[in-house]
């Protein structure tokens, strides 16, 4: 994959922004016939952040500001900003242009992409092709989901799963073959569609009394279907990923999993042969942002000065679709 690129894509900058507002296990247990110890075994989750004000606009506004602010970008460079959502303000405009006018972004294009709990990676997947094309130098890529708008708060098998946050990376064209993005295997399989949904408001079935009447517009989620697919596909892809680049768990710095459950998260990082320490994990803090999680523990880490350059990294998810992943980074920030 890697021989015909003349550039690769590096990313250079991180942002990231959650709402102050928190939702712990100790809030579902008055709203919903739970508990902590239920949430926290068979997820991992303690809390989630929810936004009171605004909409995924304003979480992938406050993500983008923040890469440009602390990396010294102006917006005037961007070139494209594409956002990995669920949970756009509008079926249209997308919500890229809405953060595009309130970042002052003016020579920028962009877009939404639909892949779920995959749409980071697939999105990474996209801005790093725009940037290897050559065409363009300053892709941001943001991932972002207001989870709580779409959210049936009296359903407890999915209610404590969900919260909001988003999460931005800058890339841009390096000549040096051994940062950036190396490689990615990415999928999706539509027969999954009846497992993990948003049944109304599209096309489909647009909003009606009716579909208001029978909870159509929330996120519904055969979670027991969901977990065996998502074990398999999120712990076969990234086991693939390292044998077609001849490397093992122990060439692994971080594998960097989408963050729905604790449980898939160690059966993929056991399939890897990669050791806990080396799985970034906060689903404790934020529970399941969905196309937000990859970004934020990227953020989080390198912040924390755990990420060295030339680490290998390892990013993977599973999402409705189905739709799944893994990409394969050298890292090349300092
Ligand atoms: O991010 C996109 C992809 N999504 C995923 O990867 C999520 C995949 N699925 C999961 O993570 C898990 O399936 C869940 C966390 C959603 C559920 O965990 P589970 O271990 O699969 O539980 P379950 O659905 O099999 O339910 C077990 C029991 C049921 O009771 P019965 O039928 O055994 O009496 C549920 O009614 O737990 C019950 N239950 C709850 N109990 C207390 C379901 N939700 C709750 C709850 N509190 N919040």
């Amino acid at each position: 994959m890697n021989d015909k690129r003349k550039y690769n894509a590096v990313i250079t900058g991180l942002g990231m922004y959650v709402p102050d507002k928190i939702y712990d296990n100790a809030y579902f247990e008055k709203i919903v016939d739970t508990t902590d110890e239920w949430i926290t075994t068979r997820t991992g989750i303690k809390e989630r952040r929810i936004l009171e004000n605004g909409a995924t606009s304003t979480l992938a506004t406050n993500a983008a500001l923040d890469l440009l602010e602390k990396h010294n970008v102006s917006a005037e460079e961007i070139d494209a900003i594409i956002v990995a959502t669920v949970t756009p303000d509008m079926f249209f405009p997308a919500t890229a242009c809405l953060v595009q006018d309130n970042i002052g972004a003016r020579n920028a294009w962009g877009m939404d992409l639909s892949a779920a709990c995959s749409g980071f990676l697939f999105a990474l997947q996209t801005g790093s092709t725009l940037i290897e094309s050559g065409r363009y130098k300053k892709v941001m890529v943001i991932g972002a989901d207001k989870m709580s708008s779409i959210t049936d708060y009296s359903d407890r098998n999915n209610c404590i799963l969900f919260g909001d946050a988003a999460a931005a990376v800058l890339l841009e064209p390096t000549e040096d073959k051994s940062f950036g993005l190396i490689d990615s295997i990415l999928r999706v399989d539509g027969s999954g569609k009846e497992s993990l949904n948003m049944k109304a408001g599209g096309s489909l079935l647009p909003p009606s009394h009716d579909t208001v009447d029978k909870r159509l517009h929330y996120v519904f989620q055969d979670g027991k279907a969901v977990f065996k697919v998502a074990v398999k596909s999120m712990a076969d892809v990234s086991y693939e990923i390292l044998k077609k680049n001849n490397l093992t768990g122990e060439d692994v710095a971080y594998l960097v999993p989408h963050q729905a459950n604790l449980r898939i998260i160690d059966a993929t990082a056991e399939r890897m042969g990669i050791n806990r320490d080396k799985v970034m994990i906060n689903i404790e803090k934020y529970g399941n942002t969905t196309a937000a999680t990859i970004p934020l523990c990227l953020v989080e880490y390198y912040r924390a000065g755990k990420l060295r350059k030339g680490d290998k990294i390892v990013l993977a998810a599973f999402g409705a679709g189905f739709t799944w992943g893994s990409i394969l980074i050298s890292w090349s920030m300092e």
